[in-house]
């Protein structure tokens, strides 16, 4: 089955699909995006999704390029039409085409909008929870409005290569102060030695994540404390488990942080424990 994605009112064939040199996404990092993970064919919390993704538009004074009935229908259809089972949806949304210019342009152009699906490993994604990953940790050196869902993540893809180049699977961010901020596609947690789950209160500083949310309404079902405020290299280097979230994998265990052991280093407790109380709360859709 070839590949098909969503390019503002049409379903192309991926490989030829394409959007103008002077779109501003491509030119100015000027538009936003969404993940949204797909289980049995069907969306991972799909509103918490669209409702960040209006939220991202708002700030940016982005218009929506649809209606949202009309949007959930082409997140269907792109599913539908790449046969997948087990992946993901990405959207993404930008200003529009337009003379590159800084300002918003004038009068204002319709927002182009790009619709794809991936097909993901489950088994890939299942061997990382059965093991574990490695993360390391850098200075975080984004923009401060990280809460924006933006596609200007040059600062994350740099991050990331940091990590892989390290031989670990993520990096996690930290702040001038000393604090980790989230991973560079993750939000990041620790889990103390009372058991209590330790993760950063939402602000610009992060990426408010669906998972994240999804999470702290599992903890509350399953009775696990949670304490939302930042943590430093040092707590998490000394954390009894620590993990990552994320649409699609969910919950991936840390097992070592900058190459030193995490607990006994393998997964911890806590952690196994609140990816299966996820499913209890996932909307699926
Ligand atoms: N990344 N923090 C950052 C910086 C992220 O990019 C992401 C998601 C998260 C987790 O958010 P959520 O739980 O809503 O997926 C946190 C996506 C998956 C990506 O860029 O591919």
């Amino acid at each position: 089955m070839s590949r098909i994605a969503y390019v503002n009112g049409r379903y192309l064939r991926h490989a030829e699909a394409g959007v103008h040199i002077e779109d501003r996404g491509y030119q100015f990092s000027d538009g936003i995006y969404e993940v949204c993970g797909v289980r049995d064919g069907h969306l991972m919390d799909e509103n918490y999704h669209l409702e960040r993704l209006q939220r991202s538009l708002g700030e940016l004074r982005i218009a929506m390029p649809m209606a949202l009935g009309a949007l959930r229908h082409v997140m269907r259809e792109v599913i539908r039409r790449n046969g997948i089972s087990f992946g993901m949806v990405y959207m993404q949304v930008t200003r529009g085409v337009a003379k590159r210019d800084h300002p918003f342009p004038v009068p204002s152009v319709r927002p182009s909008l790009v619709i794809t699906a991936k097909r993901l490993s489950l088994a890939k994604i299942m061997l990382s929870v059965e093991k574990g990953v490695g993360v390391i940790t850098m200075p975080d050196q984004r923009w401060a409005r990280r809460d924006i869902k933006s596609v200007s993540l040059l600062a994350n893809i740099l991050a990331k290569q940091a990590a892989r180049e390290a031989g670990a699977y993520e990096a996690w961010l930290v702040d001038a102060d000393g604090f980790i901020t989230e991973g560079s596609s993750t939000n990041a947690w620790i889990v103390d030695a009372r058991g209590r789950v330790i993760t950063r209160a939402l602000s610009a500083d992060i990426l408010p994540g669906v998972t994240r949310r999804v999470l702290l309404e599992a903890a509350a079902r399953e009775g696990i404390e949670i304490i939302e405020r930042p943590f430093t290299v040092e707590e998490a280097r000394t954390a009894r488990e620590a993990f990552i979230s994320a649409s699609t994998a969910i919950i991936t265990p840390v097992v070592r942080v900058d190459g030193l052991a995490i607990g006994n280093g393998e997964p911890g407790s806590v952690t196994l424990r609140l990816r299966g109380a996820y499913d209890a709360v996932a909307q699926i859709s």
